[in-house]
C-alpha cells in the first residue's frame, strides 16, 4: 500500500487580505521570506488577466472571452518576477489602468472561478503566505492564520503615490485617492467574493505601524499558533 497516496502533507497557509495599498504585498513578502514559505500574490494574477484582456482588446464585461483568455493564460509568477507569455510584465501590471481593469473583471464569478486552480497550485510545502481580497473568506478558508490589513484611504493614497513616483510613473495624489476609493467600493460591494474580513480574521491597522512592526506581529501570532498545534498534521481528502 502506498501511504503517500493516502496522506497529503499538511501545508499551512497564512492568509493576508485587505484593500488596495494597505501594505499587504510587502508584509506578505516579508512574512513568507521569514518562514521560508511560498508566496501567492493573487492580485498579480487578476492584474495579469486584466493586462492580457487589454492587449487582446477584450471588453471588461465579455465574460466568456475573459474566461477563455484565463484558461489559456501562459504566465510565470515567482520571486517578484511576473511574466506573461515569456515577457517580463512585473512593472506594467502595476500601472493604475491595469489595476482598474483587474478590479473590473474581478466582479464576474466565472472569472474568479477560472483563477481558482491557478491559486491553489501555489499551496506547496513547507507553507504559503497568500495575499489578496478573498484568501481567508473563499480560497483558503482553512488558513491557520487570517489577517485583515487596513489603513485609512489617505494613508494608502500617500503610500501608493510614493511607490509610483519611485517606479518613475507620473502620479497625482488626488487622482490616486479617487481611484483608490472607487476600487475599494468595487472590490467591497461586488456580490462575488467581496472584500471583507473573514469572521476569524485578526484585524491589523497599519496606519500607525511600520512595515517591520506589522510583519513582527504576524510572525509572533503565527509562532504562537504553531506552538499550540498538535504534532500530527494530516489532511484527509
Ligand atoms: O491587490 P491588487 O491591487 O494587486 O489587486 C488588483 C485587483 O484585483 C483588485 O482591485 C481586485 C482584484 N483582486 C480580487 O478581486 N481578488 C483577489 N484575491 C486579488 C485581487
Amino acid at each position: 500500500m502506498k501511504f503517500k497516496n493516502l496522506f497529503h502533507e499538511y501545508v499551512p497557509v497564512i492568509a493576508i487580505d485587505g484593500p488596495t495599498a494597505s501594505g499587504k504585498g510587502t508584509v506578505a513578502r516579508l512574512v513568507a521570506s521569514h518562514f521560508g514559505f511560498h508566496l501567492l500574490d493573487s492580485g498579480a494574477l487578476y492584474r495579469l488577466a486584466g493586462l492580457a484582456a487589454k492587449q487582446h482588446q477584450i471588453d471588461k464585461n465579455n465574460v466568456s472571452a475573459l474566461v477563455s483568455l484565463i484558461n489559456n493564460l501562459n504566465f510565470f509568477c515567482a520571486g517578484g518576477c511576473v511574466q506573461l507569455n515569456g515577457v517580463d510584465v512585473s512593472t506594467s501590471i502595476r500601472h493604475e489602468s491595469v489595476g482598474r481593469m483587474a478590479s473590473a473583471i474581478a466582479v464576474h464569478a466565472p472569472v474568479r472561478s477560472a483563477l481558482l486552480s491557478r491559486q491553489y497550485a501555489f499551496r506547496k510545502p513547507p507553507g504559503l503566505v497568500a495575499d489578496g481580497r478573498d484568501m481567508g473568506t473563499v480560497i483558503f478558508t482553512d488558513a491557520v492564520l487570517k489577517i485583515f490589513l487596513t489603513a485609512s484611504a489617505e494613508d494608502r493614497a500617500q503610500r501608493r503615490y510614493k511607490q509610483l513616483i519611485q517606479k518613475g510613473f507620473p502620479a497625482k495624489i488626488e487622482k490616486i485617492l479617487c481611484d483608490l476609493i472607487e476600487r475599494d467600493s468595487s472590490d467591497s460591494n461586488r456580490t462575488s467574493a467581496p472584500l471583507k474580513p473573514a469572521l476569524d480574521a485578526r484585524l491589523l491597522d497599519t496606519s500607525m505601524l511600520s512595515i517591520g512592526e506589522a510583519v513582527n506581529r504576524i510572525v509572533v501570532w503565527y509562532q504562537k499558533i504553531e506552538s499550540h498545534t498538535s504534532v500530527v498534521k494530516v489532511n484527509f481528502d
